[in-house]
């Protein structure tokens, strides 16, 4: 059985790595780095586990594309898909599709990567590691894709809610594959580090944060399961308990826009 993560090369998705690895499954690793990759493939088969790497950047639209294209190539049917790359983003950076970068590496490139693979019937489950912050966000039609809404606190919360709403038109139109969107847990990783004093006091909570390879044990549990999500739909998870949709992620009005965005 393949599973595809992202953001193998660091952090949760390094240790989900570690955690899957067996003879049984064959990872699919992909992220930036390619020499950090190896070194989880290197460690993925010490473990007596299989994996390849599949180097790509989720920055630019049509990077995403590429990546998508790369992996229908090689992954088998019935695959599992895990979107686990994202970025906290400190400052607004444009890309060169002319849209904020996290907008586009935690919601449009994911959605864009996952299109061909949903439509060549490659994937039976797609896990979304998503974010309880989700809840914080607030996403805005014209403003939200080129960051003219730009919060060093709020953009995350609503690249993360885009992908969540996103992930249940998503599980509509595909309902032969099972999904799941879930906040993983608190986790000390590089996310969101940044220079500076306020990156300092960030670093030292972070401290008091769970390692990720007790995330990634957490993960490989929900995985094992063998159903996440009725047939047609997305279920939200905050780490193994299955919760309400939180309030902003279910109202119409957000879903709406979320759908806009995507058809944009
Ligand atoms: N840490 C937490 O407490 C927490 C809480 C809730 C949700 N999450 C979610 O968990 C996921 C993993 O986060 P983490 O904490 O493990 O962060 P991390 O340590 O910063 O790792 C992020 C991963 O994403 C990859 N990535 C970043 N930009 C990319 C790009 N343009 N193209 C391809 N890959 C890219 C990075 O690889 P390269 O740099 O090599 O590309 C890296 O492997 C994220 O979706 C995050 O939102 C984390």
């Amino acid at each position: 059985m393949d599973v595809v993560i992202t953001g193998a090369s660091r952090g949760i998705g390094r240790a989900l790595a570690l955690e899957l690895a067996s003879p049984e499954r064959r990872l699919l690793l992909v992220a930036r780095d390619a020499g950090r990759l190896a070194e989880v493939e290197s460690a993925v088969r010490e473990r007596g586990g299989e994996a390849r790497c599949v180097p790509g950047d989720l920055s630019t639209l049509s990077g995403a594309e590429a990546l998508g294209a790369a992996l229908a190539g090689q992954v088998r049917p019935g695959a599992t898909l895990v979107h686990n790359a994202g970025i906290w983003p400190t400052q607004r950076e444009i890309g060169p599709d002319g849209l904020e970068r996290a907008f586009v590496v935690n919601f449009l490139a994911p959605m864009r990567m996952q299109a061909p693979l949903l439509d060549g019937q490659h994937l039976a489950r797609c896990l979304v590691v998503g974010a309880g912050l989700m809840a914080l966000g607030k996403v805005h039609a014209d403003k939200t894709p080129i960051g003219a809404d730009f919060s060093r606190w709020r953009t995350y919360c609503t690249t993360k809610l885009c992908f969540a709403v996103a992930t249940r038109d998503i599980a509509a139109r595909y309902p032969s594959v099972d999904f799941l969107v879930m906040h993983p847990g608190v986790v000390r990783t590089d996310l969101g580090v940044a220079p500076g004093l306020l990156g300092a006091l960030v670093g030292l909570t972070k401290r008091l944060w769970e390692a990720p390879e007790i995330c990634a044990a957490r993960l490989g549990r929900v995985l094992a399961r063998e159903r996440w999500s009725p047939p047609g739909e997305a279920r939200w998870m905050v780490e193994e308990a299955e919760r309400p949709w939180p309030r902003v992620a279910d109202g119409d009005a957000t879903r709406a826009v979320v759908r806009a965005l995507v058809l944009a």
